[in-house]
């Protein structure tokens, strides 16, 4: 793969919480990982495994309090953003790091005309001109298939469907050419057609654009067509990632094979159900130290699991896993493997 644009290192972000603030809630702990130019990474989890707190974290966006970077390094081309000041990191902002929020309704300005907010952007980020500006706002709602984007550019939100809500946040997102856009859920509230179709602009603009995507969703099926790697995170910690091919194809850890069993089948009956993951996702205020956060949901966990945090090992290329008993996985993963197929 092509150069490294953005490298995560050990990142922790915590929250301290309770009147006193010694409730430690640690909702990033330790992620690692380095994103290449046009790559596609996806970060999986239930709700709650800290995914949109580590992508607020690389935007510098967690306030304390209750939120605090205690450690790591978030290196943009090489440079800290940790350790550049407001005024640095507000440029990197909304221009070479952009983030699609859950929420479209959220983000854009129910009083402001969708082209009006496309283009402030514009004028915050770039020396373009005001006339300008409202071409390339009219061009970015044409790239992301909003059909009449002459006329559409002067309404407002409301007048736009979720799916074209959806559309105008990416060209909002998109306008100052980003070298790394995040989405976080970006599809969770639209309908499984749209969904579809939002992630198959998102593609179309990292081809056309070089653009480096982290793609945060609770559903695995969603992005085996478009990530190129997976990071599964489970209270707080990646404890599975790698090349999407090898986490559908060998998943090592009994979460991953969880989340595979959980995506749903189109070619089953419905009578056949969906296969959910039995149990809670944890308190993350109260998970131990010192165990796997999935022990008490794992049913291959044992004494060891309870009392040992695993650490990551490498089972292939790029591929790596952190669990004791990923060898007892081998019958049931070819199974499932098989039948999901
Ligand atoms: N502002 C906050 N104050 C306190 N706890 C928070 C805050 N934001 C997130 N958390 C906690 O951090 C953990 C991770 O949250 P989050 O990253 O939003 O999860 P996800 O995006 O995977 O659903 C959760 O336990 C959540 O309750
Ligand atoms: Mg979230």
């Amino acid at each position: 793969m092509n150069e490294p644009i953005l490298e995560v290192q050990h990142l922790k972000t915590y929250f301290y919480l309770g009147t006193d603030m010694t409730t430690e809630l640690r909702a990033v702990d330790d992620l690692s990982y380095t994103l290449h130019k046009g790559e596609c990474m996806a970060i999986i989890g239930e709700s709650g495994s800290g995914k949109s707190v580590s992508a607020l974290s690389i935007l510098r966006l967690v306030s304390y309090p209750p939120g605090l970077i205690v450690g790591g390094k978030i290196l943009f081309h090489g440079q800290d953003l940790m350790e550049m000041d407001d005024e640095e990191i507000m440029k990197i902002r909304g221009s070479k790091i952009s983030m699609i929020f859950q929420e479209p309704s959220s983000a854009l300005n129910p009083v402001v005309t969708v082209g009006k907010q496309i283009v402030e952007n514009l004028l915050r980020h770039t020396s373009i001109s005001k006339e300008d500006a409202w071409k390339r706002a009219v061009e970015l709602l044409d790239e992301v298939g909003i059909p009449n984007p002459e006329q559409r550019v002067n309404q407002y939100p409301f007048e736009f469907s979720g799916g074209m809500q959806q559309r105008s946040m990416i060209a909002m997102a998109m306008s100052c050419n980003p070298e790394i856009l995040i989405c976080d859920e970006p599809t969770t509230a639209l309908d499984v057609t749209v969904q579809a179709q939002v992630l198959e602009q998102l593609d179309k603009l990292r081809e056309t654009h070089d653009t480096a995507l982290i793609f945060i969703t609770h559903n695995l099926g969603v992005v085996a067509r478009y990530a190129d790697t997976v990071k599964i995170m489970y209270g707080g910690k990646v404890i599975e990632d790698g090349p999407t091919d090898a986490i559908f194809h060998v998943p090592h850890h009994p979460y991953t094979l969880g989340l595979i069993q959980a995506v749903p089948r189109l070619d089953l009956p419905r009578s056949h159900g969906l296969h959910t993951i039995p149990g809670e996702p944890p308190d993350m205020s109260k998970i131990p130290e010192n165990c796997c956060a999935f022990a008490p949901r794992c049913k291959y966990a044992t004494e060891e699991c309870r009392t040992k945090r695993p650490q990551p090992e490498t089972v292939g290329e790029g591929h790596h896993c952190s669990c004791f008993h990923m060898d007892l996985l081998e019958d049931e993963r070819n199974e499932v493997v098989r039948s999901h197929g």
